[in-house]
């Protein structure tokens, strides 16, 4: 069954494979930003429109889920301004409590809410893992809606900010590496599995009021995965993970450069590995998708990138071709 589905947070890196998929399978998708005009890319898509609105309103939000079956919440921040917790909690938390009061003013019962691993409110090692541990048992609490809940490790893919963020680094750092919390792990899970994972889940209803950790096939230190991107890149450095002192320094240091590299805030989340229970099948199992490693991906990417190539793997999707 075709549906239309309103997503927030559409416009950023999950929420692009996202709606190349919706689109894919024939759904109409309406997504919500604060910058129609940056994305151009997702509206060569059949059935997408993007539209400017402040989803922190919650008239705006009532307005714009009009006619929409299902909305998918994958807004989420690293970082906030500051360090208490307040930005957190407002993007993560009181709008979790506006999507589903605008939800249930426009009768829709079907809601697809992006958290992350590990995240929980009472233990989780970071305000970002607390705040949507929080937000997602809030959608959890609503009774009268079906919400199923996305907890994925690091996802990668193209235009990631993850592997992307590394190789750049990478290429600006002569020799020497230091790098923040390397012995941390993580299973990290390919962005077009966590696309299907969503679409395979909307009609059914075996997904309704569950949570679902993402894992990808293999778990690597941060370290692992780092000295794997310059191996691919061909770049000859040391990468030396950073102790637990020297992490919690750069962090402080780096908490103030611009567009914050590095914060307090990602150093707690680092402290706990972002892994899956050994017995974590659920894409496979689930989902009926076998995970992608990171091998068979991450070579395409990052060795082949443009801007152009992009805008044609969108157009591509689209089934358009290339310019
Ligand atoms: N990427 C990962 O490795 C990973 C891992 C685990 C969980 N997650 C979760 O998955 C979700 C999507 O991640 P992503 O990597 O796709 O993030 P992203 O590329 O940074 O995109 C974030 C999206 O959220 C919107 N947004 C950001 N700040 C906002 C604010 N203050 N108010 C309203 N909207 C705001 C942006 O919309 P506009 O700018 O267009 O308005 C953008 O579309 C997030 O909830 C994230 O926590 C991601």
């Amino acid at each position: 069954m075709k549906h239309n589905i309103c997503i927030l947070g559409g416009t950023g890196f999950v929420g692009k494979h996202l709606a190349c998929a919706l689109s894919t399978e024939g759904h109409t998708v309406r997504i919500l930003t604060r910058h129609r005009e940056r994305h151009r890319d997702l509206r060569v898509l059949p059935r997408v429109e993007v539209i400017n609105a402040d989803v922190h309103d919650s008239q705006q939000l009532q307005h714009n889920f009009q006619q929409q079956d299902v909305v998918i919440n994958l807004v989420g921040i690293l970082n906030e301004h500051g360090d208490k917790g307040k930005g957190f909690y407002h993007v993560h938390v009181e709008l979790a409590e506006k999507v589903l009061a605008a939800s249930r003013a426009s009768g829709i019962r079907r809601l697809l809410h992006m958290s992350a691993l590990n995240a929980d409110p009472g233990r989780g090692s970071s305000f970002y893992l607390r705040s949507k541990g929080e937000a997602e048992n809030r959608m959890h609490a609503a009774k009268d809606m079906s919400v199923t809940s996305f907890r994925p490790s690091v996802i990668f893919g193209p235009e990631d900010s993850f592997i992307n963020r590394f190789a750049e680094l990478l290429k600006k750092t002569p020799w020497i590496f230091p790098l923040a919390c390397g012995e941390t792990r993580f299973a990290p899970v390919y962005v077009g599995d966590v696309a299907q994972a969503f679409v395979r889940s909307i009609s059914n209803p075996a997904t309704f009021g569950k949570r679902y950790n993402l894992c990808g096939p293999k778990e690597y230190t941060l370290k692992e995965l780092v000295e794997y991107v310059a191996r691919l890149l061909q770049l000859k450095r040391r990468i030396i993970s950073l102790g637990r002192f020297a992490s919690l320094l750069q962090a402080n240091v780096l908490e103030y450069f611009p567009g914050k590299p590095f914060s307090r805030d990602n150093y707690r989340s680092l402290q706990t590995d972002s892994v899956c229970p050994e017995d974590n099948n659920v894409l496979r199992e689930v989902f009926g998708i076998e995970p992608t490693a990171i091998e068979a991906e991450v070579p395409h990417y990052l060795l082949n990138q443009t801007s152009r190539t992009r805008y044609n793997l969108f157009r591509q999707l689209a089934r358009r071709d290339p310019l």
